[in-house]
């Protein structure tokens, strides 16, 4: 068994003086699967799909998600994301996803996801490790994991420590560690990565913080995190939006004060509202004059029909698939570049394999400097290769990916 080596460019490069990365114009997972599988629950007729795109060290990670319409070549096409993911970050783990065609309201929804489990368990057992995704929380799976015996979702892995009891426990201390003002780790981490993919931005362009603008689209997990982490560090976040509508205040918007009015949905509760808040059509966001737009809600909200309406000089996308391929290659010709979903989101998954490899703990400061400090690395990489040899960063990401699996292709995962 080896230990897990340092992950190649753009995981742990320093830039300038990095090595220069051959840009790709293929993306490096883009091969067939290894395994789709289908299931039909036998009491409710639902559909379940499980695709494991690659597996690394016998492993793969992604979550298992349920709502009505869910399809196999969704679940395909998320299982490829987390295979990008993976691969970027350097960890030593494939991709997949596993999704169930079900309302996650219905009040069998429970009994369903059990049973695709069940009929999952080779897979659960020895090399799928899941987590939450829409409509699936990590309370529904850990009653799940725990009816089926297998304890919960790190299972597959965790199974591979030397002391499956003192790994589980450290693994808990981190998933329960808070910030000082008492959230989750687990649950702010993903929006911590995406602001610090901004400041990496800002910084790689020589752009002062306090006059940086951004606009950001979505106010839940991913855009509330991006928005809070980005007014604490001291950048003018000018405008919100939530599944109502656009706020907006040009001198910069009071982030705290608004997420506190936000409901189970994200949405920000218009009756509350400071007097000098104005509000504008859902849409707006995206044309906002801001320097850095960052769509973190629905996916393909940047599409050939507003491409031309977007004032930013830097779209960071936090939702999957934020950018359909002919808007990014309309923005390209407009000069602005794109920092793609797989780096940029990337950082609650990393952050759990992190955990699991045993290199950060409970210390949520130890968590925060080592995400900070790859994103930022992978940041300033693609912005260095867009300004001096106008590569779209996403085919950087993709050259430090397919460099990332390539060094991990033989590697033997050891969880201490
Ligand atoms: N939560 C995570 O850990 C995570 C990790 C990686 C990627 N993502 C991706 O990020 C995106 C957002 O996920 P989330 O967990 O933050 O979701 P969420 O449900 O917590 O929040 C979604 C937000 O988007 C708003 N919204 C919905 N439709 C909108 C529209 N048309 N215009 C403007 N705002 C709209 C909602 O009102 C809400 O504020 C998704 O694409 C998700 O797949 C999430």
């Amino acid at each position: 068994m080896t230990t897990l080596h340092e992950p190649v460019n753009g995981s742990n490069v320093s830039v300038p003086g990095a090595p220069r990365v051959v840009h790709s114009d293929r993306r490096p997972e883009a091969g067939e699967p290894l395994r789709r599988l289908t299931w039909t629950d036998p009491v409710t007729g639902a559909r379940g799909y499980l695709v494991v795109h690659t597996l690394v060290s016998g492993l793969a990670t992604g979550g298992t998600r349920m709502r009505p319409g869910c399809t196999l070549s969704e679940v395909e096409d998320l299982a490829r994301g987390m295979a990008l993911k993976t691969a970027a970050f350097g960890l030593p783990v494939g991709g997949a996803k596993g999704g169930i065609d079900f309302d996650p309201k219905d009040p069998r929804a429970l009994d369903v996801l059990s049973r695709f489990c069940r009929h999952m368990r080779p897979w659960l057992d020895a090399h799928w490790v899941t987590a939450e995704d829409l409509g699936v929380t990590q309370p529904h799976l850990d009653a799940v994991f725990a009816r089926l015996g297998l304890g919960q979702s790190f299972h597959a892995a965790i199974r591979r420590s030397w002391n499956e009891q003192r790994t589980l426990a450290r693994v808990q201390d981190g998933l329960h560690a808070t910030t000082a003002d008492d959230r989750l780790v687990a649950d702010v981490i993903g929006g911590y990565g995406v602001a610090q993919a901004c400041l990496g931005a800002a910084r790689a362009w020589n752009w002062r913080t306090g006059a940086t603008t951004v606009a950001v689209q979505g106010v839940g997990t991913m855009g509330g995190g991006t928005a809070w982490y980005l007014h604490e560090a001291g950048m003018k976040v000018v405008a919100i939006a939530d599944a109502a509508g656009t706020l907006y205040r040009s001198g910069g918007l009071d982030i705290p004060a608004l997420l506190d009015l936000r409901d189970d949905y994200a949405e920000i509760d218009r009756t509350r509202l400071p007097a000098d808040v104005e509000c504008l059509p859902r849409d707006a966001v995206i044309a906002t004059d801001a320097d850095i737009l960052v769509p973190a809600a629905v996916s393909y909200a940047i599409r050939p029909g507003n491409v031309a309406d977007i004032k930013a000089m830097v779209v960071v996308e936090a939702a999957n698939a934020a950018t359909t391929d002919e808007a990014e290659a309309m923005l390209t010709d407009r000069g602005i570049p794109v920092l793609p979903d797989f780096v940029v989101n990337a950082g609650s998954a990393a952050w759990a394999w992190w955990l699991l490899l045993g290199h950060v703990g409970a210390d949520p400061a130890d968590s925060f400097d080592r995400l900070r400090t790859e994103m930022q690395a992978k940041v300033a990489l693609m912005v260095r290769e867009w300004t001096t040899a106008r590569a779209r960063p996403r085919e950087t990401a993709w050259a430090f990916a397919a460099a990332n699996a390539r060094a991990l292709a033989d590697e033997i995962i050891t969880i201490p």
